[in-house]
Order: C-alpha cells, then structure tokens, then sequence
C-alpha cells in the first residue's frame, strides 16, 4: 500500500513533491522518501515516520532537480524504518511502488550471488530487474517492458533512471495510479487527490497499462504492449485538500460536519419535497433474487446495518461479507442476484477484487464511494455517491453516516420498485429520513457529557458494545472507533450473544456500552443490560428520552440521544459512539487523526 507521485517538471519538484505526498498520508505514514535527478544524478532523501520528518529532513539537506519521485508508506515487507523507506535504488534505477510484488523471494533468489540486496522490502527487486536488463544493454523502455513481464501482484510503480532526464516510467497493475496533464510538464500520482494542486486533466491508467512520461509526451501501452489512448477526465476543484479549520483534529470536524454530509448524501436519493426515494439511471431492484453487499472496516459495518433494511423494508433477501473473505470462499452467486460494494475510497484492493469476482460471476454491480474517480466507481455498472466530501481522519465517521443514510434511502426505493410498500409508507419512510440531519445536529449536543464519561473509559483496558437489530453492527462500529484510535482493546457483541461466552470476561467495573433506544427490541435489550450489570459491569446506556425514562436508573451512566424512527437509529446513534471514542482517545494523548498501524485506504490484500 502506500501513496506515490511523480513530477517531470520545467521547474523544480522538490517542494511540490512534498505538497502532493502530504495529500496521500491518508495511504500512509510511516515512512516517506523523494528521490530527484540534478545533473543526470539520481539524489534521494528519506525519513522514518510522517512527512513532517521528511520536509524537515530536506529543509536541513536540501536536494532538488526538475524531474522526481515521491512515497509515502505503509510497511508490508519490511519493518517501517528509513532503509526500508521509497524510493529503492539499484544502479542506475529509482523506485517508487504501490502494492505487492508477490514473487519477490523468488526474483531476489534468481539474482543470488550477482546483486547486494539491501532493504528487506518487495520493491527493491524492481530497480534491480530494470538496472540489470539495462546492464546487458537494453534500452530503458525496454529494461521496464521486460520488467514488467517478471512481475506477478498488484502494483503501481513510478520510476526515474540516473542519466535519463526528463523521463518517468509508470505502471499500473492491480493498484491504481493516474497520469496528470500540465503545461509543459506531466505528473504522476496514486489518485487525482494528490495531483489536485497541480493538474485537473487527469488520465487513468487502466490494468495492466504503463507509460513512459516526459514533459510534453505521454505514451501509454496496455498489457500487451500495444500503444494506447485513454481518456482526459476533468476533475472538479473539490479535490482541494480540505482543511481542518478551528478544529483540534479532522476527526472532530469531521463527526460536526455530519448534520451537513447526510444531507448532502439524501439530496441524491430522496426527494424532500415529494417524499419520495429518487429512482436512479441504470438501478432497478424489481427482479433482484439477492443483494450481496461487500465491504471492509467500517464501510462493511454500513453493510450489516444495509442488511436489516433491505431484508425489513424491501423484503429483499441480503447478505454482506468482509470482502477480504467473500472473495476466497467461492461464494454461489445468482446471476440474477446484484453486488454492492461500499467503500468510501472506492479504492480498498479486497472490496474492488470481490466487486470484479461478482461482475466476472454475470451478477449486475453497484459501487457505493465517496470518490466518483475512484476506480471502483469506474467499474461497476452504477457508480453511487455518499457526497461526504473529503474525509482525512483516519477513522472513518461522516463517510459510515453518509452510507448509512444512502443505503437506507436505497432501501427505500427497492421496496418501492419491488412493490412491498405503498404510497404512504415510501412518504413515512422518506420523511422519517429527512430529519436525520436536524437530529443529528441535536446529538452532537451531547459532546460535554460524553466527555465527562470518556474520563472513566479511558482509564479502561477492554470495553464492550452491545445492541441488537440493526444496531448490533452500530456496536461493532463503536467498538471499532474505541479500538483503532484510543488503543484500548473493545468488542462489539449482540446483546443476546454475549451470555453465550464473552459474559464471562466481564469483571468489576468492566465498560459496557449498551445501544438500546426504546424500539420494538428494547425490552431485551435492557435485559441483557442487567445481566452484565448484574455481574459488575459499568454500564452506559445510549437511549431516547422513552428508554432514559424506562430504564436508565439501572444504568450507571445515560447517554440521551434525540428519539428518532426505528430505521434511522443507527444513523443518529453513529455520533454518540463517535464522540465516546473521540474522547477517550484525546484524553490518552493518541494521534487521533492518523492512528498508528493504520492508513486511510487499503490498496493491499
Ligand atoms: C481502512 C480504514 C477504515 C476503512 C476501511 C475500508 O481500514 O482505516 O476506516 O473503513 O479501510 O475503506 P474503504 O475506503 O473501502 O471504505
């Protein structure tokens, strides 16, 4: 995994190059390197940890040349150090890659005795494959060509070689990278977000293809080597790299922008004036046998809660699995069936290879992102937006309640095409979504008091969620959130489940975060609730005014979240979760926005 951008300039590249990388850390940021031809001579400078090390690495030991490289990274092979950070040399031959070459070893072995390896990476074997052929004499084109053939995996690679100005060789397999169009110069870049400040004529490459870039030229071939012509999309400004305002952290912005992006993501599917779900070009739900939504982290909790609603309200029979998983277990499809793949980046290598297993299975495909360039948009037969704009925290918050709120509008209109509601139930439904926004602007007011119970679960070593229905995938979500940015190891159970085993870790004072609005499940809920509390536990309630009323003197804590219809609960509900970890989180000092061990977007299986 990991960001790359490449820049064949008329001017210098170095500072530009750290611009675009700072907008790829989303990929990752334990490492980052530049590499740079001044004179014909390849210069490179490297740093363990964020770009921040790097930029003030250059600041103390400038390097700089008008044609460049650029990574930052998310170790796979090879501990994150500043060795094993992009981009790798061998020779001649500079390296920046995106992915996994899957025959490393064997291509290290072949090379046993003749060539030094000296980083424990994947990549380093490329520059050597290249460095060697253009050893024996090949020409660089024809070094990268060659290459290219020896390799197996998912990559997107970016090359400079020492003596060859002005020339960036690129490839795309398996990994996404686009070409940026300039004037008088021409960029590489894993998306179009990293290029966004320097080019919005942007091409993508398609698989299998590669290029050899210049200044004023871009040819690209495809996998068979034959030259190609692919499409100049324009991008829109909203690429622009948003910033964090007077918020401490992306994070919290982001959790306060939710009132505004759930409304966004509705305007696309639900006609406020008509109350009515909007139909969309080329998504017809009537004769669908099975819905098989694909996802991975939080974007596939979105599923499990889609789940509930497309089996409850459209009578649609649903199944969703970790992408990571459904695309090795040889799931029987229908070919009458269709496929969903909900990813905010649209790019996550286990959610877009279980989305082409689908489409290469005959079945009809969707893609719900919040990237419409992404390369899960381009390829499913309907591409549908989130409209959140962009998310920089790591851990996902305004993308999973703009999902939440498209897939049960989805809902909502498969119900309709599939004739299992009338008129006035699609109105009901409809308008009960169209106050998600108002209520959830109203439990974000309940920030101070969950920052006076984040006090005592950030003194916790293990927490656990429950719920049932639709909200026992909001428990997992919220244990989720606990786990990836306050390092405090949290389980999300079924609030039936949990005497089925995990009762037993619950011990005196033992945080248990109970999702129970007063809904037709309540009552079992709350049973369940005893039972731990019974055994010790300290319990949070997160109800409705109803379920304050009913039980929230059995609870140690009470979180009173805006009452709101059955279905739209697990929206609403999203920010109290969201805040308790935000909190906890900022009181143990972790670095929220970008946690460690993670990265935004997983382009590696
Ligand atoms: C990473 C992120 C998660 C995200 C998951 C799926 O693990 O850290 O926040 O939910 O990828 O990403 P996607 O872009 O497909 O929604």
């Amino acid at each position: 995994m990991c960001g790359i951008i490449g820049i064949v300039g008329q001017d210098t590249v170095a500072d530009r190059l750290i611009e675009g990388l700072k907008r790829l850390e989303y990929r990752g940021y334990d490492s980052s390197g530049i590499a740079v031809l001044k004179d014909s001579k390849l210069l490179r400078s490297r740093a363990k940890g964020k770009i921040i090390a790097l930029q003030s690495r250059l600041q103390s030991h400038p390097i700089d040349g008008n044609i460049g490289i650029a990574h930052t990274r998310w170790a796979t092979h090879g501990a994150p150090t500043e060795n094993n950070a992009h981009p790798h040399f061998a020779g001649t031959v500079g390296v920046v890659h995106n992915g996994i070459i899957e025959n490393f070893t064997a291509l290290r072995e072949s090379f046993k005795g003749q060539r030094e390896f000296v980083t424990e990476t994947d990549t380093e074997v490329v520059a050597h494959l290249i460095d060697h052929e253009i050893t024996l004499g090949a020409e660089p084109i024809e070094a990268f060509r060659k290459t290219l053939k020896k390799l197996s995996g998912a990559f997107a690679l970016g090359i400079i070689i020492d003596g060859l100005d002005g020339h960036i060789y690129a490839a795309r397999r398996g990994s996404p990278l686009a070409i940026g169009l300039g004037d008088g110069e021409n960029y590489i870049g894993s998306d179009a977000i990293a290029l966004a400040s320097l080019s919005r004529d942007i091409i993508y490459l398609e698989e299998g293809d590669w290029a050899v870039i210049t200044q004023h030229k871009i040819d690209i071939f495809d996998a068979d080597d034959n030259p190609v012509v692919r499409p100049v999309t324009h991008t829109s400004g909203s690429l622009a790299a948003a910033k964090k305002g007077n918020y401490r952290h992306y994070m919290l912005k982001e959790i306060h922008e939710q009132p505004e992006t759930v409304g966004h993501a509705l305007t696309h599917y639900i006609d406020a004036f008509n109350h009515q779900a909007v139909s969309l070009e080329g998504l017809d739900f009537k004769d669908v046998s099975r819905l098989t939504i694909i996802a991975c982290g939080t974007a596939s909790y979105a599923g499990h809660v889609a789940k509930y609603w497309f089996e409850q309200i459209a009578e649609l029979p649903c199944e969703i699995d970790i992408a990571s998983e459904f695309r090795y277990r040889r799931p029987a499809l229908d070919t009458k069936g269709m496929a969903l793949a909900v990813s905010q980046s649209g790019e996550t290598a286990d959610t877009l290879a279980a989305l082409r297993y689908c489409q290469s299975k005959g079945l009809k495909t969707g893609a719900l992102v919040n990237v419409m360039t992404s390369t899960m948009a381009r390829e499913a037969d309907v591409a549908l937006p989130i409209n959140a704009g962009p998310e920089i925290g790591v851990a996902s918050t305004k993308a999973f309640t703009a999902q939440l709120t498209s897939l049960l509008a989805l809902s909502i209109l498969a119900a309709r095409q599939r004739g299992v509601i009338d008129e006035a139930r699609e109105v009901e439904l409809c308008s009960e979504l169209t106050q998600v926004p108002r209520l959830v602007s109203e439990a974000l007011l309940l920030d101070e008091d969950i920052q006076v119970l984040a006090q005592d679960l950030s003194k916790a070593t293990s927490a656990f969620y429950l719920g049932r229905g639709a909200l026992f995938p909001l428990a997992l979500e919220g244990a989720l959130k606990l786990k990836e940015i306050s390092y405090i190891h949290a389980e999300g159970y079924a609030a039936g489940e949990l005497k089925h085993g995990p009762i037993a870790l619950i011990e005196e004072g033992t945080p248990v975060i109970v999702l129970a609005p007063h809904d037709e499940l309540f009552e079992k809920t709350i049973s369940n609730m005893q039972e731990v509390a019974s055994r010790g536990a300290r319990v949070i309630l997160i109800t409705d005014p109803e379920g304050a009323l009913a039980a929230g003197h059995m609870a140690d804590s009470v979180l009173i979240s805006p009452a709101c219809a059955m279905q739209t609960a697990p929206i609403v509900l999203s920010v109290a979760i969201q805040l308790l970890a935000y909190h906890t989180a900022v009181l143990l000092g972790t670095d929220v926005d970008q946690p460690r061990n993670l990265a935004k977007s997983v382009t590696v299986e």
